[in-house]
C-alpha cells in the first residue's frame, strides 16, 4: 500500500522525508509528496511519477526549510495518479497538511457534507474529506479535533498531520492499518514500516488501533478516544532492512499470504451497505444486466483461474451463461460477441498485453468491457466500461495470492450485484452471500493460524517428482490455481484435473508414492472424491485431502488431511486456496528456491 513518513528534529526536513521514503519504494507507487512546516506555514510538495522526481523538484530537499514533516507515496485507490491526487492534502485554509493509508469508507457522504458547508475539494481522493473535517472541527485544540474526526469517518487508515498552528508538533493515528513510532534522541518519527526509519533508530512503539499519538521532538505522548493517556513498551527491531521490508518475513510472498484478510476486507466493506453490495463507479444499469445474452470472463494465468472459479458463481448467482477464455485465445478466436456480451476482463496489473488486446477485440465487436483490476489508472482501468478495483495494495512477489483472492471477492460481489438489480437473487440469499463475503478475513485467518500443519506436510514431499490436484466444480477451479502456484514456484511438475476426468488417462500416470492433492469441499460430491481417492490410493498415490471442518470420515481414506471451516459453498475457494498458497509456498523454502522471483517468470506480462 502507500508509504507514510513524518519526522521532527533537529534536522532539516525534508532530507530525512525523501530519504525515509526511498526505504518504502519496494512496495510500489505511483507519486508521493512532502509536507513541511516553514517559517510561512506549511508547504506542500508532490509530484506523480518516481520519488526521484519529487526529489529532483525540490533540490534533494534542500528546497524547503523547516525541521517538521510528514511525507507519502502513494498506491491510487481513489483517483488515478496524478500530481494533484498525490498526498499530503491540504484543507483549504491551509491550516492543516494530510497524509493517509487505507481507504475512508463513508468519503462519498461527508464530501458531499463537506461541499455543501462550502469547502471546496480539489482531488478525487477519499483522504481530502479529513483534511477538510479537520478544518471544520478545530476549534484550537488539535486533540480534541482528531477524536472528533475519527467518530465521523469509517474505514481504515493510518493519518499523519500537520497543524499549522502547531509548530512543533504534530498528531499522528491509525485504525487497521499500520502506523509505528520511532523514538530518537531529540527526534522522532511515525511510519507505515519499519525500513523507513531504521537507519534513524531501532526503538519503536507499534501503535494499536485508534491510539492518538501526538509527537515534538522531545516527547511522544500517546491518547485513547476518550483523550486518557496512555503508555506503552517501546520495542526493539532487531531484524535487518531486508527483512524489514518483508514485514518481518522472510519472503514477500509470505508477507503477501498473511495479508490476504486485510486485502479482502478493504476489498469488500466499502462495497457493503446497509445490506446491499453498493458498486458506487459501476454505470451498468439493471435494463443492460437484464439484456445480457453472454458473459465471457478473460484473463491470464491466476485472474484466468478466478475467471473459472467465476463461472461457477456467477451462472449460480445470476443465471446467464458464462464462457470463461484466456485472453491470448480470446484475441484470436473470433469470439461470438456483441452488443449483448459482457466481457469480465481480470487483470492485478491491468497492464498484461494479451488482456488488453481482448478488451480491444471485445469492444470492437460492439461488446461492453468490465474490469477486475488492482492497480488504479492501468491501461485496462481506463480504456474499460466499467472498473471494479479490488483494494489489494501492490503486490511484489511474482506468483500472485492476495491479488487472487481480492478478485474472487470481486467476482463475488458483482455476482450479487447483477443477481440483486436483477431480483434472481432472493433477499434471504443476498444476506446470506452478503455474511459469506464479509466473515471470510476471519475464517482466513484461522487458516493461517494453523500454516504449521502444512509445513509439516510440505516437509513430508517436497522433493516429490509430480504433483497431481484433483477436485470437482468449485473444487476443481481452485485446483488449476494450486497447481500453477507449485509449478510456479517449486518446479515441480504438477496438473490440475477434474477428477471424474481422471480415468480418462492421467490415472496411467499413477504410481507409487505419486502425490495426490484431492479438494473434497463441495459437499454434494463428497462422496464422488472419497472414490476418486479411492483409485488413485489403489496405485499407490500418496493423497493429501482438503476437507469442510466435520467431514471426520475422510481421514480413513486420505494420508493427510487438511480442514477449513466451514461457509457457504460459492465462496469457499476462497478458503480452499490458502493451504494450496502455503503448500506451495513451504515446498519452494525447503527446495531453497527464489521464492519471490522464479525463473523465466515476470509478474507482469506486457508482451504477447
Ligand atoms: C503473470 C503473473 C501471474 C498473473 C498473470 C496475469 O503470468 O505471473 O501471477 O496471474 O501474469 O497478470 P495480471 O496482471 O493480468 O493479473
Amino acid at each position: 500500500m502507500c508509504g507514510i513518513v513524518g519526522y521532527v528534529g533537529p534536522k532539516q526536513a525534508a532530507p530525512v522525508l525523501l530519504e525515509g521514503l526511498s526505504k518504502l519504494e519496494y512496495r510500489g507507487y505511483d507519486s508521493a509528496g512532502v509536507a513541511v512546516m516553514t517559517d510561512e506555514g506549511i508547504v506542500v510538495k508532490k509530484k506523480k511519477g518516481r520519488l526521484s522526481c519529487l526529489s529532483e523538484m525540490i533540490d534533494g530537499g534542500a528546497a524547503i526549510h523547516g525541521t517538521m514533516g510528514i511525507g507519502h507515496t502513494r498506491w491510487a485507490t481513489h483517483g488515478e495518479p496524478s500530481d494533484t491526487n498525490s498526498h499530503p492534502h491540504l484543507s483549504n485554509s491551509g491550516r492543516f497538511a494530510v497524509v493517509h493509508n487505507g481507504i475512508i469508507e463513508n468519503y462519498l457522504k461527508l464530501r458531499e457534507y463537506l461541499t455543501k458547508k462550502g469547502f471546496e475539494f480539489i482531488s478525487e481522493t477519499d483522504t481530502e474529506v479529513i483534511a477538510h473535517l479537520f478544518e471544520y472541527y478545530y476549534k484550537g485544540d488539535i486533540i480534541e479535533t482528531m477524536i472528533k474526526v475519527l467518530s465521523k469517518v469509517d474505514g481504515s487508515y493510518a493519518l499523519g498531520v500537520l497543524c499549522a498552528d502547531n509548530p512543533d508538533s504534530f498528531i499522528a493515528v491509525r485504525k487497521e492499518s499500520p502506523l509505528i513510532v520511532g523514538l530518537g534522541e531529540g527526534e522522532n518519527f511515525i511510519a507505515s514500516d519499519i525500513p523507513a526509519i531504521l537507519s534513524h533508530t531501532r526503538d519503536v512503539y507499534f501503535l494499536d488501533n485508534n491510539e492518538i499519538v501526538v509527537i515534538n521532538k522531545d516527547e511522544v505522548k500517546i491518547y485513547n478516544t476518550d483523550r486518557e493517556e496512555i503508555t506503552k513498551e517501546a520495542y526493539k527491531v532487531d531484524w535487518d532492512i531486508s527483512a524489514a521490508e518483508k514485514g518481518g518475513y522472510e519472503h514477500f510472498m509470505f508477507k503477501e499470504i498473511m495479508e490476504q484478510p486485510r486485502a479482502i476486507a478493504d476489498t469488500v466493506s466499502p462495497r457493503i451497505k446497509d445490506g446491499k453490495v453498493v458498486l458506487d463507479d459501476i454505470s451498468l444499469t439493471a435494463d443492460y444486466i437484464r439484456n445480457i445474452n453472454k458473459i465471457y470472463v478473460v484473463a491470464c494465468g491466476s485472474a484466468y483461474h478466478v475467471g473459472v472459479v467465476g463461472k461457477y458463481v456467477i451462472e449460480d448467482m445470476v443465471r446467464i451463461p458464462v464462457e470463461v477464455m484466456v485472453a491470448s485465445e480470446f484475441r484470436y478466436c473470433n469470439p461470438i460477441a456483441d452488443e449483448k456480451t459482457l466481457v469480465v476482463l481480470i487483470s492485478q496489473s491491468g497492464e498484461t498485453a494479451d488482456t488488453i488486446a481482448a478488451m480491444r477485440e471485445a469492444k470492437r465487436r460492439g461488446a461492453r468491457t468490465f474490469a477486475i483490476v488492482n492497480a488504479v489508472g492501468s491501461c485496462i482501468a481506463r480504456e474499460a466500461d466499467d472498473v471494479l478495483y479490488t483494494w489489494a495494495g501492490p503486490e511484489i512477489a511474482v506468483a500472485t495470492t492476495k491479488a487472487y483472492s481480492t478478485q474472487l471477492t470481486a467476482i463475488y460481489l458483482m455476482s450479487i450485484y447483477f443477481g440483486q438489480e436483477l431480483g434472481t437473487l432472493p433477499k434471504e440469499k443476498i444476506a446470506k452471500y452478503i455474511k459469506a463475503i464479509e466473515t471470510l478475513p476471519q475464517r482466513i485467518e484461522k487458516l493461517l493460524e494453523n500454516k504449521g500443519d502444512i509445513q509439516y506436510i510440505a516437509s513430508k514431499y517436497f522433493s516429490a517428482k509430480s504433483v497431481f490436484f484433483i477436485g470437482r466444480t468449485l473444487d476443481y477451479a481452485v485446483a488449476l490455481e494450486g497447481s500453477l502456484k507449485l509449478k510456479e514456484i517449486s518446479y515441480i511438475h504438477s496438473e490440475a484435473y477434474a477428477a471424474g476426468e481422471l480415468k480418462h488417462g492421467t490415472i496411467a500416470l499413477m504410481e507409487e508414492g505419486t502425490v495426490v492433492v484431492a479438494l473434497c469441499t463441495v459437499k454434494e460430491l463428497f462422496d464422488k472424491m472419497l472414490s476418486n481417492i479411492k483409485e488413485v490410493k489403489a496405485r499407490g498415490a500418496v493423497v493429501i485431502a482438503i476437507a469442510e471442518e466435520g467431514h471426520k470420515e475422510i481421514e480413513e481414506e486420505a494420508d493427510h488431511v487438511i480442514y477449513v471451516p466451514k461457509c457457504d459453498a460459492l465462496t469457499m475457494p476462497s478458503e480452499v486456496v490458502v493451504p494450496l498458497q502455503l503448500f506451495s509456498y513451504y515446498v519452494s523454502s525447503l527446495k531453497g528456491l527464489d521464492i519471490d522471483k522464479p525463473r523465466n517468470l515476470a509478474k507482469s506480462v506486457t508482451v504477447e
